[in-house]
């Protein structure tokens, strides 16, 4: 019934499905569910009745189960008073001030609807505020499917001359950093960072003292403002920020993803300073201000405080990841495991083209374990300790089956 749907979906969508959810079902045909039929908690059912545990958790914009019923709730009881208006709604304001008192070191924000608008939204705030344009960022990050990110995003339809005001350095490189300062310094709008770093495909990397201090001392010299991208790992890893985790001392920070819980909503924050350029900049869109999405947020990161989702992610990630790395001694086959205990990234020794890891990803999707061989996987607050025994119950066989070839 999935490979009837795609084929129904193909004569209406380029290869029937759009955008980044092609992988890993386009990857591997045939191994995935193609199309979701519904989901709550970690789980979801495919339209061919599959139930999966879920360890993309919608790439990551999951963070408290599917179809929450606090956050839903939320979300519905301002849908039936209307969404989107000529005016933003009191949920604006209620969330703005709710972002500004749990994330350390900003005092305003806006609203957009994906990463690529807070990212792009940072951006303009930093060009207007210090009036230069070229923008360092790291080699191999992915901040936008916007097209002056598209460095991390090449391709078809997107000629090199769109990311002509980009300056590229390597990640815990201090070299490159001071390099990139002496020389263009003046011209500089914005380092663009996330908090730690999670290319795709690749290991992932915390950021060295060094990287930071170089980065900071740097852009605080030349004024060059330093925007997070923390739409990924935002609200994983600490409620106050990414920055806090790491101790970066951003100058706007953008998230999405996880803010919503499954809603479509994103924010730019930003310190005082930034306010006045904030206030001059132009970027909008019709949805953005849109109430029932940021009602939903206001409830997820409530929820995510009170019941302490951040330690329990990392609690039931560790737990993961410890018993992966006990079954690949246990069956000859070598992981790696990096990044973040609830957002781990897995990749399997002596596998350069990530064959293996397709392999192992193919087997568990076979045995009701949905992840993906080159992203990173995300844990949520809604994952069960029963659901890491049935994975790790699940990952033997499938490691297994990699050993065997
Ligand atoms: C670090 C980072 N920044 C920005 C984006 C873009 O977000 P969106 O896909 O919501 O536009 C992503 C998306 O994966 C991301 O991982």
């Amino acid at each position: 019934m999935s490979a009837g749907v795609l084929q129904r979906a193909a004569q209406v969508i380029p290869l029937g499905i759009w955008g980044h959810n092609r992988a890993p079902a386009l990857l591997d045909e045939g191994a995935y569910p193609f199309f979701v039929d519904h989901a709550a908690g970690a789980r979801f059912r495919d339209v061919d009745g599959n139930e999966f545990i879920d360890y993309m958790c919608g790439f990551g914009a999951m963070i408290n189960g599917f179809a929450n019923p606090e956050v839903d709730g939320a979300l519905t009881s301002q849908l039936a008073r209307g969404d989107c208006f000529n005016q933003p709604t009191l949920r604006s304001v209620e969330l703005a001030e709710h972002l500004c008192q749990i994330v350390r070191g900003v005092s305003w924000c806006f609203f957009a609807k994906n990463g690529s608008d807070a990212t792009t939204g940072a951006l303009l705030v930093a060009r207007a505020h210090t009036g230069r344009r070229k923008v360092v960022c790291v080699r191999g990050a992915y901040h936008a499917s916007h097209f002056w990110a598209s460095f991390g995003n090449p391709g078809a339809g997107r000629p090199a001359e769109d990311s002509h005001d980009l300056l590229l350095v390597r990640w815990n490189c201090p070299d490159d950093v001071e390099r990139v300062f002496r020389q263009h310094g003046d011209e500089l709008a914005a380092v663009v960072v996330t908090p730690y770093h999670h290319p795709i495909p690749g290991a992932a990397e915390a950021p060295t003292e060094a990287f930071i201090d170089a980065i900071q001392s740097c852009a605080a010299r030349r004024r060059t403002p330093l925007i997070l991208d923390d739409v990924r790992a935002g609200f994983r890893l600490n409620l106050h920020g990414s920055h806090e985790h790491y101790g970066w001392r951003p100058d706007l920070i953008c998230y999405s993803k996880a803010l919503a819980n499954t809603h479509a909503l994103s924010a730019v924050a930003g310190a005082e300073p930034f306010r006045a350029a904030a206030s001059e900049a132009f970027i909008s869109g019709t949805f953005w201000n849109a109430g029932a999405a940021q009602a939903a947020a206001l409830a997820n990161l409530r929820l995510l405080e009170r019941d302490d989702g951040i330690s329990r992610m990392a609690d039931l990630g560790t737990q993961l990841c410890d018993g992966l790395l006990r079954l690949g001694r246990r069956t000859g086959v070598h992981l790696r495991i990096s990044g973040p205990a609830s957002m781990p990234t897995v990749q399997l020794a002596d596998d350069p083209h990530y064959l293996k890891m397709r392999r192992f990803c193919q087997e568990l999707a076979e045995r009701g374990v949905f992840t993906h061989p080159m992203h990173n996987w995300f844990l949520s607050a809604a994952h069960r300790q029963a659901d890491i025994e049935e994975t790790l119950d699940v990952a033997q066989a499938a490691l297994e089956a990699v050993k065997a070839g």
